[in-house]
């Protein structure tokens, strides 16, 4: 998940000196969050700061991060006809800056955790680029979808040939994992994912796995995984909506899974974030293939200090018999 953010003092210093998309196209200050956040926390892996939503502004659809009211895409995509002016573009120029970032952060990194690339997933980008913004109930990317379902496939099938491109020079540029987030896909019963996104989502994974391996996340997506698990990635990433072992027992135990602590229990006493996140590893019962994690980003109003006394909650029950 997001580990460098507002909560972070030293992001925020950052900030002051960068809007967030020129902070995402500086490489030297993209690797420098990167791994204070490391830092800062002591986690086990970095991720690389960037955003889901850089893959889609090329796309001259007027991406910006208002403060407060998150993204907002200026020109979005409403009708077939908006599809169709969609242009691809070449991932290695446009993205370049991206790619640079990741090689920086690894040299900084020297081998001390390894690093984790990322992308939206077509469905999750799709539902940006049709709203304009995030949505409680995405109403207006599903009547679209309904509504237009060549022009649908078509828009998923141009996103999944991106971010497989995205996530390819990642790994070149010496990502040591890739994570696909389907942020929003929970909203999504089985059977519309399985016709409208399932085959979207497998071509954006396509040849990855046999290079690095490969995260596939969501969230709500509790009646989805064996779907999200049938369209790829080596390790599922679940909410904490659903328990760790009934997750796992869908997913299956030839794959790993990663979660799934409520972020919200960050804001709690130490002792309670120590109480739940041992009940994540009960659930995850010693079992390999265990990555702990967060079920979803961290809030803004976090304390550091928790973050901290979670990572050091995990890192000694997981080591104690
Ligand atoms: O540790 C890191 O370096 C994290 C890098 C990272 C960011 N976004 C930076 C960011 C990652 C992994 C993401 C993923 C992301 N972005 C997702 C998938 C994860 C999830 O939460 O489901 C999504 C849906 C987005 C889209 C997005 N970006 C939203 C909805 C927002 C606004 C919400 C908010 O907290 O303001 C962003 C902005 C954003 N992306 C911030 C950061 C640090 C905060 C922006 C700021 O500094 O003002």
């Amino acid at each position: 998940m997001r580990q460098a953010g507002r909560y972070m003092a030293e992001y925020r210093a950052v900030r002051e000196k960068f809007g967030f998309l020129e902070l995402c196209h500086h490489p030297d200050a993209a690797a420098e969050v990167t791994i204070t956040a490391v830092e800062r926390l002591g986690v086990d892996a970095a991720i690389i700061f960037a955003d889901i939503l850089l893959v889609l502004e090329p796309m001259d659809v007027g991406l910006e991060f208002s403060p407060g009211d998150g993204p907002l895409l200026r020109r979005p995509v409403r009708t077939p006809a908006d599809v169709a002016r969609l242009a691809a573009y070449d991932t290695n120029d446009a993205l370049a800056f991206v790619y640079e970032a990741v090689r920086r952060a690894r040299q900084g990194l020297s081998g001390r955790v390894p690093l984790i690339g990322f992308s939206g997933a077509p469905f999750t980008l799709a539902s940006y680029l049709i709203e304009g913004s995030g949505s409680r109930h995405y109403v207006q990317t599903k009547a679209f979808m309904y509504e237009h379902p060549g022009a649908w496939h078509d828009l998923l099938a141009l996103l999944a040939r991106l971010v497989n491109s995205y996530l390819s020079a990642q790994i070149a540029a010496g990502a040591d994992a890739v994570q696909l987030f389907d942020s929003w896909v929970g909203c999504l019963s089985p059977d519309d994912y399985r016709a409208f996104v399932l085959p979207h989502s497998r071509a954006a994974l396509d040849g990855l796995s046999s290079r690095v391996p490969v995260i596939h996340f969501g969230t709500g997506t509790g009646g989805l995984l064996g779907l999200m698990r049938e369209a790829g990635g080596d390790v599922i990433g679940v909410d904490w909506r659903i328990a760790l072992d009934a997750a796992w027992s869908v997913i299956g135990p030839d794959r790993a899974v990663q979660g799934n602590l409520d972020p919200v229990v960050l804001l709690a006493p130490p002792a309670e974030i120590r109480r739940q996140a041992a009940a994540v590893l009960a659930r995850a019962a010693r079992r390999p293939g265990h990555i702990f994690n967060l079920g979803h980003g961290i809030l803004p109003e976090t304390p550091v200090d928790h973050v901290r006394a979670l990572v050091d909650a995990v890192h000694e029950l997981s080591q104690s018999a």
